[in-house]
């Protein structure tokens, strides 16, 4: 499937991973994730280069993943370390390999570099939420593309119907801008919704005018981390992971500022369950558009309030590339 490269990309919750491998489809491939002897994680292909044996069924020994099948181990470089059959003195055939990706693991995600070798750069995250937020994570799987589903978190006009009976409650379909900033990073947006009551659209210079200094109401940062601001301590963030070309795994993060432990906790999980609510309204919507990926739908017409989607599909269409192994 077609991805953006050459970038980091978040892929699954440093949770998720303990010290069993695990196998996790990501790109349309299936993955063999694992942690070596220091706890670093690693990602081979999800194929043994023996004989075709699903790698996350095997073991971790000495910082070495094992296969299941024949007990091949092989080194995080992806080199094999050693043949059982062959002895402690055998050769290993040349070649005899797992293809590697690089792998940092950085605010409680794993984020795997998809571009050519040595990687460059780190994961683009939001440093005020790095710094001083509460967060609680869930994810959701969905059967719609990843592009889709970024494109409608950007979408500032879909509120007062998908969302009638909660955050877009109030029939506020009317929509001034939004104000969008885009740069070699990502995106900002400043949403302005209000009811229609006959007058124009208050123009973008004012708009931009009324955003200095205040934080933007959306926020992507490249290739798929996004940030909504309900207030200075109450933020959403979303990671949009792609499965495959018909599913993405969506990361939910609440971010808030009770530091106090139990309700802290209990508040996180108050968000989250709101947070379901409000994005299984979208997905009753998303999961049915065609074509699936954003790129290949030259029909769509755009409106004014569609600028940071038509922002974010001019990027993703210089950048997207088929990730093959
Ligand atoms: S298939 Fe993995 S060691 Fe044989
Ligand atoms: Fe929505």
């Amino acid at each position: 499937m077609k991805i953006p490269r050459n970038l980091w990309h978040p892929l699954l919750l440093s949770t998720e991973l303990n010290t069993k491998p695990v196998k996790l489809r990501r790109f349309g491939l299936d993955f063999a994730f694992w942690r070596d002897a220091d706890g670093k994680p690693h990602a081979f292909p999800d194929r043994c280069p023996h004989l075709g044996a699903s790698l996350s069924q095997g073991s971790v020994s000495n910082g070495k993943l094992v296969c299941p099948f024949h007990g091949f181990e092989f080194h995080p470089s992806g080199e094999c370390a050693h043949i059982p059959a062959n002895g402690a003195q055998g050769k290993i055939p040349a070649g005899l390999a797992c293809t590697r990706y690089v792998l940092q693991e950085l605010h409680g995600f794993i984020w795997m570099w998809t571009g050519p070798l040595p990687a460059s750069g780190t994961p683009a995250y939001f440093p005020d939420i790095a710094q001083g937020f509460q967060t609680c994570d869930i994810a959701i799987d969905a059967k719609v593309n990843y592009s889709r589903a970024i494109e409608n978190q950007l979408d500032a006009a879909h509120l007062a119907f998908v969302h009638k009976t909660t955050i877009g409650f109030g029939g506020k379909s009317f929509v001034d801008g939004p104000y969008v900033e885009a740069s070699d990073d990502g995106i900002k947006s400043w949403v302005a919704n209000r009811v229609d009551n006959g007058t124009a659209h208050i123009p973008l210079s004012e708009l931009k005018q009324l955003s200095t200094g205040r934080a933007p109401s959306l926020q992507l940062l490249y290739p798929a981390q996004w940030l909504l601001t309900i207030s200075p301590k109450m933020k959403n963030i979303i990671a949009f992971v792609p499965i495959d070309e018909h599913t993405t795994r969506f990361y939910l993060r609440a971010c808030h500022q009770v530091r106090l432990p139990v309700i802290g906790y209990l508040y996180g999980v108050v968000l989250q369950t709101m947070n379901k609510i409000i994005l299984r309204q979208d997905l009753n919507i998303i999961t049915h558009i065609t074509p699936v990926f954003s790129v290949d739908a030259s029909n769509d017409r755009f409106i004014g309030a569609d600028r940071a989607i038509v922002l974010y599909r001019r990027w993703l269409t210089a950048n997207a590339t088929e990730f093959t192994e």
